[in-house]
């Protein structure tokens, strides 16, 4: 082997290896990964654990609400969502058995809901109307049925 072919194989593994150290380096130091799905909780104490024993729909200033919401084979829970028009809706979403999906049609608001860990996202409604709410994430032979409805009035 020429003295240059083994300075070019040198030169490269060295820099796939420099590569490989500054991401590694990179997901650990800086915790990659979604910025959500921080919090956990053991999916299968949901219906015990707060503030899943509650879900539902609850004011925590004007206009802004809390929705504490369990996903679940097939369904959302608290079935229907009413807010007045200019509210902010701050989601906290865990699911019980698989992975689910929680996408606002005409928002923004998509979501992975995973079992053993808390979602949360918020939404401002300025617009008056329904929103429906569907599951987007393949869970089973009732996915095609998982929905609900978000009213804004
Ligand atoms: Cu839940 Cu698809």
């Amino acid at each position: 082997m020429h003295l240059d072919e083994k300075i070019w194989l040198f030169l490269s593994f060295g820099m796939i290896m420099g590569f490989m150290i500054f991401t590694g380096y990179q997901a650990v130091a800086l915790g990659m990964g979604p910025p959500s799905h921080k919090e956990t909780i053991d999916p299968q104490k949901v219906d015990e654990t707060a503030p899943f024993d509650e879900p539902g729909i609850k004011q925590i200033a004007e206009n802004e609400y809390e929705v504490v919401m369990t996903l679940q084979v097939f369904s959302f829970t608290p079935m229907e969502i009413e807010v007045p028009a200019g509210s902010t809706v701050h989601f906290t979403l865990t699911s019980k058995d698989v992975v689910h999906g929680f996408q606002v049609a005409n928002t923004n608001l998509n979501a992975m809901v995973m079992p053993g860990h808390i979602q949360k996202i918020s939404q401002k409604f300025d617009e008056p109307g329904e929103y429906l709410v569907l599951c987007n994430e393949y869970c089973g032979a009732g996915h095609q049925a998982m929905s609900t409805k978000i009213i804004v009035k």
